[in-house]
C-alpha cells in the first residue's frame, strides 16, 4: 500500500519497505501520513462513534475527520467535545448536500453508526463499496425499514431466536441489505428484556465497528473479515 509521506506531498512510500527497512543512525524516522479518512453519520447518542474514536486514538491508519447528522442529535455534541468537525444536514434526502460534505472532507469511508435515514441513491452510487453500516442484529434477520433501536431487539425476542448480535455490512440503496462484512454474536437469554439484549449487543457493536474500520483502512476499502 502506498501513502503520501509526511511533509513531502506527492512523494509516495512503500509502507512495507518502511516497516522492514533497517533505520540508519542520524536519519529522521519518517512516519506515514494518516490517509484513511473516516466520516461518521449518526442520528442518536453516538456511543458507537465514541467507541470508534477511542479505538482509533493514536492510530496512524485511520482517523475520524467529520461527524454528520440529519438532526440535532446528542451525537453532534459528543463529536464537538472530541473536537471533530460536525455537519448538521439541512436536507438529508438531498444527494448534493451529503456528497458536498463528503467531498469537502475528502472522505475515504462513510460509516453509518445509528444513522436513521436512507442514503440518497446518487451518494450510494458515487461511494459504492465505501459506505458501511452497523446493525444491532444478525442480518438478514431483523433488518429493513423501521427496524432500529429497541424494535430490533423486541423482534428478536418475539421470534424466539437463541442467538443475536451485530452486523457490519456494505450500504446499498435499501436499508440493511448490502453485502455482510462481519458479524459478532451474543446469546439471547430466557429472561431478557429488549433493553437487556440491546446492552449485550451494544458491547459487541463497540468492538465490531472499530474492527471493520481498521480492516478497511489496512485493505484500502471495506473488506469481509472474521470477528470473534
Ligand atoms: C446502535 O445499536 C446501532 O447498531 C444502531 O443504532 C444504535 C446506535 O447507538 N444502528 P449509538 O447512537 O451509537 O449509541
Amino acid at each position: 500500500m502506498f501513502h503520501e509521506r509526511n511533509g513531502l506531498p506527492g512523494e509516495i512510500v512503500d509502507l512495507n519497505q518502511l516497516q522492514t527497512a533497517p533505520q540508519s543512525v542520524g536519519r529522521p524516522v519518517i512516519l506515514p501520513a494518516v490517509t484513511y479518512r473516516v466520516v461518521v453519520a449518526a442520528s442518536g447518542r453516538g456511543s458507537n462513534l465514541l467507541a470508534l474514536g477511542d479505538a482509533l486514538a493514536g492510530s496512524h491508519e485511520a482517523k475520524i475527520v467529520a461527524v454528520l447528522s440529519d438532526r440535532d442529535a446528542l451525537v453532534l455534541e459528543a463529536a464537538r467535545r472530541r473536537q471533530w468537525p460536525t455537519v448538521r444536514l439541512l436536507n438529508p434526502a438531498d444527494p448534493l448536500e451529503m456528497a458536498t460534505a463528503l467531498r469537502a472532507c475528502r472522505a475515504d469511508l462513510l460509516v453509518l453508526a445509528g444513522y436513521l435515514r436512507l442514503i440518497p441513491g446518487e451518494v450510494v452510487a458515487e461511494w459504492r463499496g465505501r459506505i458501511i453500516n452497523i446493525h444491532p442484529a444478525l442480518l438478514p434477520r431483523h433488518g429493513g425499514a423501521g427496524m432500529y433501536g429497541r424494535r430490533v431487539h423486541a423482534a428478536v425476542l418475539a421470534a424466539g431466536d437463541r442467538v443475536s448480535g451485530a452486523t457490519v455490512h456494505l450500504v446499498d440503496e435499501a436499508f440493511d441489505r448490502g453485502e455482510i462484512l462481519a458479524q459478532g454474536t451474543v446469546p439471547v437469554l430466557p429472561a431478557d428484556s429488549p433493553d437487556d439484549l440491546a446492552a449485550r449487543v451494544l458491547d459487541v457493536e463497540h468492538r465490531l465497528l472499530p474492527a471493520a474500520v481498521l480492516a478497511a483502512a489496512k485493505h484500502g476499502s471495506p473488506v469481509a473479515f472474521t470477528f470473534d
